[in-house]
């Protein structure tokens, strides 16, 4: 990433969405820098927003981070420094930063927010530095820190192929009249990291080889099941995909299991559901939730199907959503601080009832 400087204001803010891999990426390439072995495609979703501010200072000596008001250590404030220290190597900026960041929807959910977090930041961090940078070389950025993030710079339909640098726009996402329900069937920490599962699963899965090998495949109808709007090979290609990279997750040793009870019971409900007439396509990452695509007429009654199942304790829907953009202001930031008193009715992030 090589930019001309512009206006040093020391401060930058951004914000963007959390994306949803309708074609799923599990693996690292081995030529190294998080670039990834296999192609995926997702859908950026409105409703499920990080804001984040960098601002560099000289009375600093050494970099902080903060996500909805708690302090960030550990390994995840590594990767917020490693980014840092990358923005610091292609520009004039040489002091460290604080970094402030809120999610728009609530933490506890048990959603990744690695995808819109490192996102929002690569796009503060870039402006606050006061580089100039094109879109495609901040999905690069965001990339080297979390793959998924990569997406999470564009809106709509997303794709990043295998071993490449960054991102690219595949549908902007006024393209279908799609909604995405996310069924939380536990929140909290995932027992393995999605960095550590992957790199476990690729030295022990004997499974590996074919995922990778048939991953391309699964990309290829997806993407053309997106450009067709078909949605009947959406769901097979999409639901495949999903499948396919747990079983690879659980044939390795130890085996990877995200998957409780209560998310296969969701499964079983949802083919009832398809079986009825329901159109409907689902996945899950390295969790338990269950997120399921639905065309938007649909999206109200499923919700509310969906909030009634046991083991499921909330709903939250979201709409195909936004590339990510720069915040003007303060006051923009601050607004994604204010979260409802009862964090489990999220009224604002469009749960359902
Ligand atoms: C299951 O992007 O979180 O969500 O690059 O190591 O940070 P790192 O992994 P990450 O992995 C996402 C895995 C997934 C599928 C997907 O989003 O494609």
């Amino acid at each position: 990433m090589t930019q001309p400087k512009v206006a040093q204001s020391g401060v930058g803010r951004a914000e963007a969405c959390a994306n949803i891999a309708l074609a799923k990426y599990w693996g690292k390439s081995p030529r190294g820098d998080n670039l990834t072995a296999v192609p995926s495609l997702s859908l950026t979703l409105d409703g499920l927003r990080t804001r984040t501010e960098v601002r560099f200072s000289d009375d600093l000596i050494a970099d902080a981070a903060s996500l909805d008001g708690r302090s960030v250590t550990g390994r995840p404030m590594e990767r917020v420094c490693a980014l840092l220290d990358r923005v610091r190597a292609t520009s004039g900026e040489r002091r460290r930063a604080v970094v402030t960041s809120f999610n728009d929807f609530p933490t506890a959910a048990g959603l990744a927010s690695s995808a819109s977090g490192f996102a929002a930041l690569a796009l503060a961090a870039t402006r606050a530095a006061g580089a100039q940078s094109s879109r495609e070389s901040l999905s690069a950025l965001a990339r080297q820190s979390s793959a998924s993030a990569a997406r999470s710079l564009f809106g709509g339909f997303v794709e990043l192929g295998a071993e490449v640098e960054s991102a690219a726009p595949v549908a902007p996402a006024d393209h279908w009249d799609l909604a995405m329900l996310v069924a939380v069937i536990e929140a909290g920490p995932k027992p393995v990291a999605s960095t550590g599962g992957m790199v476990h699963t690729a030295a022990t899965s004997p499974l590996y080889d074919a995922w990778v090998a048939d991953a391309p495949r699964l990309f290829g109808e997806v993407k053309r099941a997106v450009l067709d709007r078909n949605f009947a090979l959406l769901s097979e290609a999409m639901e495949q995909s999903t499948l396919t990279m747990h079983a690879t997750m659980l044939a390795a040793r130890p085996p990877i299991l995200y998957l409780r009870g209560a998310t296969l019971d969701c499964l079983e409900e949802l083919r009832r559901w398809r079986n009825d007439g329901s159109e409907l396509a689902f996945t899950m990452d390295a969790g338990p939730n269950v997120k399921v695509l639905t065309p938007r007429v649909q999206a109200d009654a499923l919700a509310a199907r969906l909030a009634d199942l046991p083991g499921v304790t909330r709903v939250i829907r979201c709409e195909p959503g936004p590339e990510a953009r720069l915040l003007s202001t303060e006051g923009e930031l601050a607004t994604a601080s204010v979260l409802p008193s009862d964090p489990l009715r999220h009224q604002g992030t469009g749960e359902a009832p």
